[in-house]
């Protein structure tokens, strides 16, 4: 039966090494115009009969609420360099109808637009992170949506926000300068690229800096476009082209530099069934999951050489399960179901994330509703959470936690071709001084008993845990079939901890320390 054998390790935990705090964005999400992503997943209309609030869906919106998105990329993706941000501002009678050229060739009538994009983040109470289109747009169009969005006083685009509604600027957190800008942003190269960077993102203005009472806030972070995967040649282009000409601080000229990878299990071409797979594609596709590990760090140290001191993030803003689509379904729409291989998935990332919070400092899964690795699926008025919501649940612990530094014993599992590690993990102490354990197990028949080395005396221990066959999923007929169940079987012994992780799950231990 699955779970009984059981592999020993041990893992080390060292609370009062803190390593680096975890910032909440990590646990980020990202939201294109493309499929039923936007529209049905999210925003349905005020005239809808599907329970909404100022058009966005109630029950999307309190099942994110519930796992505190942090951040939200919008409006691409591939369709944020074919955006025209005007086309989505005024009376949505008066907006202009386009084909969505990218996803599906469907009309889009622009009625979810800058100030509906501004209200789902305030009904969310998150952060907003906009994506200019450098591929088909203009600088003058980047600057003047920046002067739309924040600028407080007189102005031509201030006065037309205001005119469409809206008196006070919106605060933009992080402005993408470009998406993709290798490929589906306008195949440029690097160092055409870089130079476009230079130039755009010097019109990304910093109005509440030059127009408003300084608010001590800091300014729009700017979001540099960098590699596809392993391109590292893009990332030292990148680096070294702006680099001759950055200022000493970088901080409002290159604020971030984004990695975008996906987990194709037989590749780009074939990509793979979401539901119908065997164990050597589990272990492939986990194998491959690991692969994020290798890519931030390495990109990470061609970084380390242009900045030593770490002042520009690495941001993952794209990343995630990309399967074929569920049959039946528009191939330009990218739904597709969510097992529990996408929580190992989400879970083994975002302990690589956590891990390398030093650098990556926001990360956006692809995408939020009906699209890729959604955390949540809907069809009319029906909604289902995702496993891979589950692990956002579960994980939202780590949010703005400090990591501390722990390790843990691996064995090698999996098949030749792909091997994985049977577990992994991340810790971290949240503000209140608990420690918060994640670990997936990644085998498909054996538990791990684990036995903790912790160097502070342990108080109290609650847990959670998210199990299943590997194939389970929740769907409109069984939304519930994988839930987060209570995990109460660990012991407090002499060293620390001692917990049985069953196969194929992903726990989480919140300990209170003495
Ligand atoms: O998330 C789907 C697409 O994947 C995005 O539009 C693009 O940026 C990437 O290639």
């Amino acid at each position: 039966m699955k779970g009984e054998d059981k592999g020993m390790a041990k893992l080390r935990i060292n609370s009062k090494n803190r390593v680096s705090k975890i910032n909440k964005e990590i646990y980020g999400h990202f939201s294109e115009h493309l499929g039923r992503c936007i529209y049905e997943g999210i925003y349905v209309g005020k005239d809808s009969p599907i329970e909404n609030v100022n058009g966005m869906r109630k029950d999307v919106v309190d099942a994110l609420k519930a796992i505190k998105v942090p951040v939200l990329r919008w409006p691409g993706g591939c369709f944020a360099d074919e955006y025209h941000w005007e086309d989505g501002v005024g009376p949505k009678e008066n907006r202009k109808t386009i084909i969505n050229t990218h996803w599906g060739g469907v009309v889009e009538d622009n009625s979810f637009g800058t100030h509906e994009y501004f209200e789902l983040c305030r009904q969310l109470g998150c952060k907003t992170y906009v994506n200019g289109n450098v591929g088909s747009g203009t600088v003058r169009e980047m600057s003047e949506w920046v002067e739309y969005m924040t600028f407080q006083g007189v102005s031509p685009m201030a006065e037309l926000r205001k005119e469409n509604g809206h008196e006070e600027p919106w605060k933009v957190d992080y402005f993408g300068v470009g998406n993709e800008s290798w490929g589906c942003g306008g195949n440029m190269t690097p160092e055409y690229y870089a130079n476009e960077y230079r130039r755009y993102q010097t019109y990304v203005r910093d109005y509440s800096q030059q127009h408003m009472e300084p608010t001590g806030e800091p300014a729009i972070l700017k979001i540099c476009c960098g590699p596809n995967v392993d391109d590292y040649e893009w990332t030292r282009e990148v680096l070294k082209t702006c680099f001759r000409h950055a200022s000493e601080d970088v901080h409002g000229f290159m604020d971030g530099l984004s990695l975008h990878y996906y987990v194709f299990p037989e590749g780009w071409d074939i990509k793979g069934s979401a539901t119908e797979f065997d164990d050597k594609v589990w272990y492939k596709t986990l194998n491959k999951a690991l692969y994020m590990e290798e890519l931030v760090r390495r990109h990470g140290e061609i970084m380390d050489e242009y900045d030593p001191d770490k002042k520009i993030a690495l941001i993952v803003d794209e990343w995630g399960t990309w399967f074929t689509v569920e049959p039946g379904t528009n191939p330009g729409f990218l739904y597709q179901q969510n097992t529990m291989r996408d929580a190992l998935v989400a879970g083994i990332t975002l302990n690589i994330f956590n891990k390398h919070s030093d650098r990556v400092r926001m990360a956006n899964i692809a995408q939020m509703v009906n699209v890729l690795q959604a955390v949540l699926l809907t069809e009319g008025d029906k909604m289902v959470k995702t496993p891979t919501y589950h692990i956002f649940d579960m994980y939202k612990c780590h949010q703005d936690a400090q990591l501390v530094e722990s390790e843990i014993e691996t064995k090698e599992i999996g098949t030749e071709e792909y091997p994985v590690p049977n577990l992994t993990e991340s810790v971290s102490v949240d503000a209140d001084g608990r420690l918060h354990i994640t670990v997936t197990n990644l085998s498909l028949e054996e538990a791990s008993e684990i036995e903790t080395e912790l160097d502070v005396n342990v108080k109290s221990v609650s847990g959670e845990i998210l199990t299943g066959e590997m194939h389970e999923m929740n769907t409109f007929e069984e939304p519930e079939k994988v839930q987060i169940k209570e995990f109460n079987e660990t012991v407090v012994s002499e060293s620390g901890l001692k917990f049985i992780v069953p196969a194929c799950s992903v726990v989480h231990l919140t300990v209170e320390t003495a």
